[in-house]
């Protein structure tokens, strides 16, 4: 049997992931309202991960025995000044996700669950590639600047992307 107190934070983790997908969709719904259609659709793309990553997390809660808590999601909160500034808040969110994760193989270790620590080894990895692609996308970003023929320029590759 599963922890409990592991248990609620593989439970909050879902939640935090279901909340990501919400900002993810924030951010695209603002990048749409500034007609930048192709980094719009990139982050619906990562909204729709963000939604797998959810569901993966209420499997193995399901799987381990327990029940996982469906909390309200609140309002996607971030900057929406700019191009640069949508992209960046995805950036420290998904280090906060990082952290959080990384907190639950923590305590996994403590409590010697390593099914627990092995199912979330697939998630710090694909934190360590969301963080190195939305560093690049914030660096380019900071390089384009007021520049709006750079700006349509990242705008088309993302579109290429998803
Ligand atoms: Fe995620
Ligand atoms: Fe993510």
């Amino acid at each position: 049997m599963i922890n409990l107190k592991l248990a609620t934070m593989l439970s909050d983790e879902m939640n935090f992931e279901f909340y990501s997908a919400y900002l993810y969709f924030g951010l695209a719904a603002r990048l749409d309202e500034l007609r930048l259609s192709g980094m719009a659709q990139w982050m619906r793309g990562k909204s729709r991960e963000e939604l797998d990553h959810g569901m993966a997390f209420y499997r193995y809660i399901s799987d381990a025995g327990a029940a996982a808590e469906f909390k309200p999601v609140p309002p996607p909160a971030f900057d929406d000044g700019t191009p640069l500034a949508i992209f960046n808040s995805a950036l420290e969110h998904e280090r906060r996700v990082t952290a959080q994760q990384g907190t639950i193989s923590s305590f996994a270790l403590e409590v010697h669950d390593f099914g627990v620590i092995a199912f979330l080894e697939d998630y710090h990895a694909e934190q360590r590639s969301e963080e190195r692609q939305l560093d690049e996308l914030s660096a380019r970003l900071e390089m384009a600047g007021d520049d709006h023929g750079a700006l349509l320029f990242v705008d088309r590759e993302l579109a290429a992307q998803k």
